[in-house]
């Protein structure tokens, strides 16, 4: 993780199960180079002891405003004041309400007010918590003062509910903080891409669609933001949050899907067609809800635009990059579908290892040949995406 290298980082942990898991982000921060400090609310002493977390950083924890190690009696603003980032994980929903607040009453939120560094916040609470009105309303208002919400994921939590509020896991919390070390390849570029499935209307409750959860082309969004550029996400319907920083515009179909690249398309350096875009259409889409009528029931279809080879073919192309999602002979059916398109990149994938999961293994085929970009999270895969596409489209504007 070169990005993270010698960059210093001050780890807040607030009161709650997570908090082991902050034990094991900050041994990964280490491993990747980062200079970590932590520091602890009185909460969060009750689930992990500071030893722990001066062990795995090397340095002493910092837990109380009144007996610091600061010679100078200025901790409260000094620890925050020469370090890159301030990362808080676990965020309990209290520590969110009181840093919306502006509350400094501890250590930590006193240090998270006094700081000049970009603040990161990975919430965990149960789901009813996060769901809370009061809750909503601090995210909000955290977010309207710019600072960056990582999270939270869904899923099983402590306290046997089901649902949203579960903290990031340490590898993706990793991956978020290397990706705002990302250097900005693509400052001042424009960069349109698109994601998800697109769904074809058969009546008004029935359509034809994909598997595609959106995740991969999220992350790719996200990272060519994190690299600088000025990113329009084009999606089909998906689940996801729409990334910090990104316009995004929402479409059902194809032709939707086409109409919206084509208006977002007047200044767009690079475009990257991540979408699992319908092949075909339903010939008619019917205004009421077909019947059943015990008969079989023949669809005819037509085929839909070629999104990604109407734009390449274009005289004034940007430049153009491509996703195969193919179940064998990745390279040449890959390639072959560069080679169709006159794409200087494609980037195959296997449909197994890429359709709704959050992993995935990519592999890039551009005039060079072939690389592989080896199985890691779909955001760590996207950021070294677009460090090849930025080097490439560098290459190209020497040309
Ligand atoms: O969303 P996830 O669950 O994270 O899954 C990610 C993914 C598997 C969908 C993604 O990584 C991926 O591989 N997307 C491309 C899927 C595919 O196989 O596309 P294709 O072979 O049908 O098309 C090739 C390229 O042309 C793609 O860039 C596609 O966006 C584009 N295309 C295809 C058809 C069409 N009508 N218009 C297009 O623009």
């Amino acid at each position: 993780m070169p990005h993270l290298q010698a960059k210093r980082i001050l780890l807040g942990v607030t009161g709650g199960v997570a908090a082991y898991k902050a034990a094991e982000l900050t041994r990964l921060l280490v491993k990747a180079g980062a200079d970590v400090r932590v520091v602890m609310t009185e909460a969060a002493t009750q689930f992990v002891t500071p030893l722990t977390f001066q062990a795995l950083s090397g340095k002493p924890v910092l837990t109380n405003l009144w007996a610091s190690d600061a010679d100078n009696g200025m901790a409260h603003i000094d620890y925050s004041r020469d370090v890159d980032a301030l990362l808080i994980a676990p965020a309990s929903a209290d520590f969110i309400a009181k840093l919306a607040h502006g509350v400094a009453d501890d250590l930590l939120s006193t240090l998270c007010l006094a700081r000049t560094c970009p603040l990161f916040v990975a919430p965990a609470m149960n789901r009813q918590m996060w769901d809370n009105p009061a809750t909503r309303r601090s995210v909000a208002l955290l977010r309207s003062d710019e600072v960056m919400l990582l999270g939270p994921a869904s899923g099983a939590q402590a306290c046997g509910e089901i649902g949203p509020g579960r903290m990031l896991e340490p590898a993706e919390l990793l991956a978020q903080m290397t990706l705002n070390f990302q250097p900005k390849s693509l400052a001042g570029k424009r960069v349109l891409v698109t994601a998800g499935p697109t769904l074809e209307a058969l009546d008004p409750v029935r359509a034809l669609t994909n598997l595609s959860s959106g995740k991969m082309g999220y992350a790719v969004a996200q990272a060519a933001q994190a690299a600088g550029a000025e990113v329009v996400l084009v999606s089909g319907p998906t689940c996801l949050p729409t990334p910090a920083n990104v316009q995004r515009v929402a479409v059902r179909s194809a032709a939707e899907m086409a109409v919206a690249v084509n208006a977002a398309l007047p200044g767009v350096a690079i475009f990257i067609s991540v979408a699992a875009v319908a092949d075909y259409r339903p010939a008619q889409a019917s205004e009421q809800k077909l019947k059943k009528t015990g008969a079989p029931l023949t669809l005819t279809l037509l085929p839909n635009p070629d999104i990604l080879a109407d734009v390449a073919s274009r005289p004034d192309a940007p430049f153009c990059v491509g996703f195969a999602a193919e179940s064998e002979n990745l390279l040449a059916h890959g390639e072959a579908k560069r080679q169709r398109k006159r794409l200087p990149l494609i980037v195959v994938n296997r449909v197994q290892d890429a359709l709704g999961s959050d992993d995935n293994e990519l592999l890039l085929l551009d005039d060079a040949g072939s690389h592989a970009l080896p199985r890691a999270d779909k955001l760590t895969l996207a950021r070294q995406l677009i460090d090849h596409i930025a080097n490439l489209y560098s290459l190209k504007k020497q040309e």
